[in-house]
């Protein structure tokens, strides 16, 4: 469906829009360059004007978030579980949350729980012969070392399918997804209250480790978020006048449209992308950063607009390679780059799925940094396609499609079964309804 702006009479220009990867990446670019900014200036403003109305919105946050850190506050908000599973989570806690996009959520397990788990994994990986038969990282986004891999390619161990259909982690998601708009203009556009269980990978770093970390970027799309039919719509805001309506918390049109396949691809829409922790970890031991204001991405979206960015370049984004965020266009935001606290086996971590993220660099990590990838995933189009999908590969024991080829687990005859699936478990692969 399209949404015309309510700008009176003005009817704006269309814009082209590629479903699948454009054969010339640059041409593409510079068309779709010009066409957004002609659909702004059709609206009767400029694309400084525009970008000026999100830099100042956006400048306020990183203020907020320096006089914070200066204040010796918390930049990440912490919500214990038993206030969400109780409702008692206050309405200056929620305003924080908010503004912040991001959260740790204390206790989300009992901590005996996430250290059982932890072991049930290294059992699991153990008994299989995992590190005897380990052939290397299956991709070259998280560098790996030596014969033992950081980044465990496995999805569907006991304790990670037991966190996942969780009650505890239903109620977490079912919180997280309700601050998102999930209905308007008469669509539901996903189920804020049934997740769809997008399996993930598991990472394990031992006590002594040298990381590199990872640079900032973000996760949603590459540069399909300019160019694909859904992206333009539900970034309708940036693009025809009416910027101050921009909601990064608004899901329309965000929920059924393509994404450009790509090593680094997500089929899934994500409220939240998430971990949990499965050992405690200390604040300056290679952790997590964001940049915690969710409405920095009308910037990043805006900028390449500018005059001072090349006709057939979007600030470093292409397909296949995530999303860049750097000093050079977007230093206002990096200076917002905070980690999350120390934590503790069996709290969790969560990050509004737009929002720029990194991992800090370590040598010689004190204790382990372990954690269990496990997102919000609510229930929509696009996430019941790739349920179809993920069923397959739950059930033969694959890798999910979305990461590479590696299937350790086929044969791994202690895996989750099927019968070992909650309600929970059989809705999120839509087994029932
Ligand atoms: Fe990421």
């Amino acid at each position: 469906m399209t949404v015309q702006p309510d700008i009176g009479s003005v009817r704006l220009p269309d814009l082209p829009h590629w479903e699948e990867i454009p054969d010339d990446l640059p041409a593409a670019i510079v068309e779709i360059k010009q066409a957004l900014r002609a659909r702004i200036q059709a609206s009767g403003r400029s694309v400084e004007d525009v970008f000026a109305v999100i830099e100042l919105r956006v400048h306020a946050l990183v203020d907020d978030v320096l006089m914070a850190r200066a204040r010796g506050e918390s930049v990440w908000p912490v919500i214990e579980y038993t206030d969400i599973a109780n409702s008692t989570v206050t309405a200056e806690q929620l305003a924080y949350l908010r503004r912040r996009g991001c959260l740790v959520v204390r206790g989300h397990f009992d901590h005996d729980q996430a250290r059982a788990w932890d072991r049930g994994i290294v059992d699991y990986v153990e008994s299989n012969r995992f590190f005897e038969n380990y052939r290397g990282p299956g991709d070259d986004f998280f560098a790996s070392v030596g014969s033992t891999p950081e980044i465990y390619p496995i999805y569907w161990s006991p304790a990670q399918m037991q966190a996942r259909q969780s009650d505890r982690t239903a109620t977490v998601q079912r919180f997280l997804n309700h601050l998102w708009v999930s209905e308007s203009s008469g669509v539901r556009w996903f189920d804020p209250d049934r997740d769809s269980l997008y399996p993930d990978r598991i990472r394990r770093r031992p006590q002594g480790a040298h990381s590199a970390g990872l640079g900032t970027h973000l996760d949603p799309g590459t540069l399909d978020l300019w160019m694909t039919r859904g992206y333009q719509q539900a970034f309708r805001h940036l693009f025809d006048g009416t910027v101050e309506a921009y909601d990064p918390w608004d899901a329309a049109h965000r929920t059924d449209g393509p994404q450009y396949p790509g090593s680094t691809m997500c089929s899934a829409f994500r409220t939240f992308q998430g971990w949990t922790a499965l050992s405690d970890m200390d604040h300056d031991q290679g952790v997590l950063h964001t940049v915690p204001i969710p409405e920095a991405m009308g910037y990043l979206m805006l900028r390449p607009l500018l005059p001072d960015v090349d006709e057939d370049d979007m600030c470093g984004v292409t397909v296949n390679q995530v999303f860049p965020a750097d000093g050079k266009h977007h230093a206002l935001l990096l200076e917002a780059l905070s980690g999350i606290p120390d934590v503790r086996a069996g709290d969790s971590v969560w990050w509004h799925c737009d929002m720029i993220h990194s991992v800090a660099p370590v040598r010689d990590q004190k204790g382990w940094g372990n954690v269990m990838y496990i997102p919000a995933a609510p229930w929509c189009p696009r996430n019941e396609r790739y349920a179809r999908s993920v069923l397959g590969a739950f059930l033969a024991g694959d890798s999910p499609s979305d990461f590479p080829e590696e299937h350790y687990e086929r044969t791994w005859p202690n895996r989750f079964t099927v019968h070992d699936l909650n309600d929970t478990g059989r809705r999120g692969l839509g087994l029932t309804s």
